[in-house]
């Protein structure tokens, strides 16, 4: 926790009633955090003498000043990579013929139980490291390559260390739906059972939301229904992965239960929008493995014109999205899923935060968390319109400098 003043910014606040547009943005804006969180924002020439002179200041030389971006959907935690399935999906074998054949999300499980614990930190901790210096302030991760009571548990306790050492912070989500692992391949009742006897009891103290891959070759909607309600009895908020592979009702099951999101939508219908919008569930979009996939856009129209709340995140995973980055995904939203800078730039900040029912975040309002990127540019536009320039100059965590300069 420190004091810190930034000047000469243009300052994205997220906050309308601070600015110009849904990016509030102050033009020649100045922000001081501190003790962690933003004291005050306002015009440079606003800032008060007795301020400036007390604290540590960035004059961020007119450069873009946005809020530190949030990820709200990470399989950060795994052993190993799947650089040679990548190399056969790309000569035409499919996602789903690699999963039935036992590869694909099993492969990292089974390198995922055979790490120790300390090499799964290393592995991890690597990417993290990466996500920090491009901007994530705060990120979300999940357990599910372990699909064992005992290497759930070590993945959780992994993303915990991820938290504790590192300056961000970190959303815990347990996985333990990812996929139904072979020795209960002929027992998909005894799996379901085994989540809510043993795994829930034993991970839900180290998570706070509950995922399940509700999706062909995984599980299905009365499957994951059964799953939810077990974890919402550990007292863990759920979320869903829908309508990625397949259409399977997945988004409408989040809808009726009031899911804090639902991710991918690839085969969203405009109906499953509209339920969406009204159950305030925020849809999740991962171009990066959208890309990796190579599958077409999800229908953003449908979302954006149900006003449905639209988040982006990387869904950085070794199987079909090995991406790290927020101003990636901001890039690839823009360039592939038709979406405005200015959609793209709010949906990677305060969209990730609504998308972790984190209302502190993803904003620059008095009272927020002093998170925030300085960017190597003058505007946010950069981000999408030059890719493959590193442009996140300076990361600020609870007003302390985290990376960059
Ligand atoms: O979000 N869809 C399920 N889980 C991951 C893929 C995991 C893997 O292939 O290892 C996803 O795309
Ligand atoms: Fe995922």
């Amino acid at each position: 926790m420190s004091d810190l003043l930034v000047t000469d910014a243009f300052l994205v606040t997220n906050d309308p009633s601070r600015g110009e547009g849904p990016w509030g943005v102050i033009p020649d804006g100045a922000v001081h955090i501190a003790d962690g969180r933003v004291a005050w924002v306002g015009p440079s020439s606003d800032v008060s003498l007795g301020v400036k002179e007390s604290v540590e200041t960035i004059d961020a030389g007119g450069a873009a000043v946005l809020p530190g971006f949030v990820d709200p959907h990470t399989h950060l935690v795994f052993a190993g990579d799947r650089a040679e399935e990548f190399a056969r999906r790309m000569a035409g074998a499919s996602y789903t013929e690699i999963m039935a054949a036992g590869g694909g999300i099993m492969s990292t499980v089974r390198a995922t139980r055979a790490a120790t614990t300390d090499d799964l930190y290393r592995q991890s901790r690597a990417r993290a490291e990466r996500m920090i210096a491009a901007g994530t302030t705060t990120v979300e991760i999940k357990s599910g390559y372990g699909l064992d009571v005992a290497t759930e548990r070590r993945m959780l306790e992994v993303v915990r260390r991820l938290d504790d050492d590192l300056p961000w912070d970190v959303v815990p989500t347990f996985l333990g739906a990812h996929v139904v692992p072979p020795e209960y391949a002929d027992d998909r009742d005894g799996y379901l059972r085994l989540i809510e006897t043993e795994m829930l009891p034993a991970c839900a103290p180290l998570a706070r939301f509950c995922d399940v891959f509700c999706d062909d070759g995984a599980f299905t909607v009365v499957e994951a229904r059964r799953i939810v309600a077990a974890a919402t009895r550990h007292g863990l908020r759920p979320k869903l992965h829908a309508e990625q592979l397949a259409a399977t009702g997945a988004a409408d099951l989040a809808a009726e239960i009031g899911a804090v999101s639902a991710d991918h939508l690839d085969h969203v219908t405009a109906d499953q929008a509209r339920r969406l919008a009204a159950a305030r569930t925020v849809a999740v979009l991962l171009p990066g493995a959208a890309l990796s996939m190579r599958t077409p856009p999800p229908p953003v129209g449908l979302l954006r014109d149900a006003g449905v709340t639209i988040a982006l995140a990387t869904d950085c995973n070794p199987g079909t999205s090995y991406w790290e980055t927020m101003p990636a995904m901001i890039a690839l939203a823009v360039l592939n899923f038709g979406m405005s800078v200015e959609e793209a730039v709010w949906s990677a900040t305060r969209g990730g935060a609504l998308a972790l029912a984190l209302g502190d975040r993803g904003r620059l309002t008095p009272g927020d968390i002093g998170d925030l990127v300085v960017l190597d540019a003058d505007h946010p536009a950069h981000l999408a319109y030059r890719p493959d320039s590193p442009l996140v100059r300076t990361v600020v965590k609870a007003g302390r400098v985290v990376a960059g300069r």
